[in-house]
Order: structure tokens, then sequence, then C-alpha cells
């Protein structure tokens, strides 16, 4: 059941002395909050990693909108994201954004490590980096096609892991392998990983 639900964001701005309220409302329907609850720390909607069978990806950062993934991180959703503070944040726009340098590149294998935090679906290697950007704790990405993935309903898009630790091509031990629905294994492909040079919250 759907319906509609008015929610009101105090945004309180300090201006020399002054202090300025507004109040912005919008409304969202349930489906939308649902998903928002979804999204909390510390996994995000992807309670387990991408090297465990059966484990779905949390959520899909891009310009499209892939069947079977429930938290697109667009338009309403990211804006009532932005008033749950234990919640997922889509990317902003930053003027200075953190710069990152390669670990591995186009391997064969993905990282598997404790230090794991969320992962999910994106278009590009960039718009992994501006996930890993934004979420709190995040100093490592890595990025990689996961090919005949019952997970990924077998879209092209990139999986995108995020990390709380930097990792090197060691940790890249997770070499596909496991028999997918159609009986044939995953495989991975232009796996590369980047370790943010300066670690920010
Ligand atoms: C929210 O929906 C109600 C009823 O459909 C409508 O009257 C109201 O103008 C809407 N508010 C916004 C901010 O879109
Ligand atoms: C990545 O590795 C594959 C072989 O695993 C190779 O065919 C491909 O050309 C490489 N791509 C780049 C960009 O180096």
């Amino acid at each position: 059941m759907r319906f509609a639900a008015v929610f009101t964001a105090l945004t309180v701005a300090a201006t020399a002395g002054l202090q300025q309220v507004s109040a912005q409302s919008f409304n969202v329907s349930s489906d939308s909050i649902v998903d928002a609850l979804l999204l909390q720390a510390p996994h995000y909607n992807a309670p387990n990693p991408p090297w465990v069978a059966g484990a779905t990806p949390g959520w899909y950062y891009g310009k499209g909108s892939p069947d079977g993934i429930l938290c697109i991180l667009e338009g309403l959703l990211c804006e009532l994201l932005e008033l749950l503070p234990f919640c997922l944040h889509c990317p902003h726009k930053v003027k200075n954004p953190p710069e990152y340098t390669p670990t591995f590149t186009n391997l064969t294998c993905a990282a598997q490590d404790s230090s794991y935090q969320t992962y999910g679906l994106v278009d590009t290697v960039a718009d992994c980096q501006s996930m890993c950007d934004t979420v709190e704790g995040c100093v490592f990405f890595n990025v990689y096609h996961d090919n005949n993935a019952d997970d990924k309903n077998d879209s092209p898009l990139l999986t995108c892991a995020l990390f709380t630790s930097c990792l090197g091509p060691s940790s890249a031990d997770n070499c596909g392998g496991q028999t997918q629905s159609n009986g044939l294994p995953d495989t991975i492909s232009e796996s590369s990983g980047f370790c943010k040079k300066t670690p920010t919250a």
C-alpha cells in the first residue's frame, strides 16, 4: 500500500550571529521511507559481502534504473536520506574530492576483507569513487565486473565494494567460481582497487 507523507526538514544556517530557520517540505511514498531505513550503517542494505553466496547489492548509484535493485540512489530517496544521519547519503559534488592511489588494476579476482562496509552497483569507476567519498569510514574501494552473477540479475553494471582499510593485491582472492542458477560459475574481470590518500570522515 502506498500513501503520501509530508516530511518537514528544518535547516538552520548560522550567519554572523543571526540564525535563520527555514522549513522545507516534500512528499515521499511509504516505499521510499522503507528503502531509506534499509540503508543504515554499518552495511547499508548489504549485510553479506559480495563473496558470500546469495549476497545481494545494497544499492545502485548511476544514471539508469536497473531491475531488481531496491534502493536506487536518486531524487526523493536522496532528499529523504539527507534527513537521516545514520543512513547512507547520496554523493554530492564537492569542491576538493579526496584523491586515491590505485593499489591493483585489472585483476580477475576481487578483494575479500573483514574491513568490508557495503557494496552496490554503479555505472563507472568514478561513481564508485564518489560512493567512497561519501560513506563515512570508507578508505578503499574495489570495483569490478562480476560476470554471470545471479545477484546482479546478469546486468553489465560494475560491482562497487567499500572497505575501511586500504587493501593490496593479496586481498584479491575472490576469483568467482561460484555456480550460478544457470549451472555456470561467475567470473570476475577488470577488478581494480583504490586507496584514499588522506582518509576523510
Ligand atoms: C504533497 O501532496 C499533497 C496531496 O497530494 C499536495 O496537496 C501538496 O501540495 C504536496 N506537497 C508538496 C511539497 O509537493
Ligand atoms: C585486462 O586484462 C585482460 C586479461 O585478463 C586483458 O585482456 C585486457 O586487455 C586488460 N585490460 C587492460 C585495460 O589492461
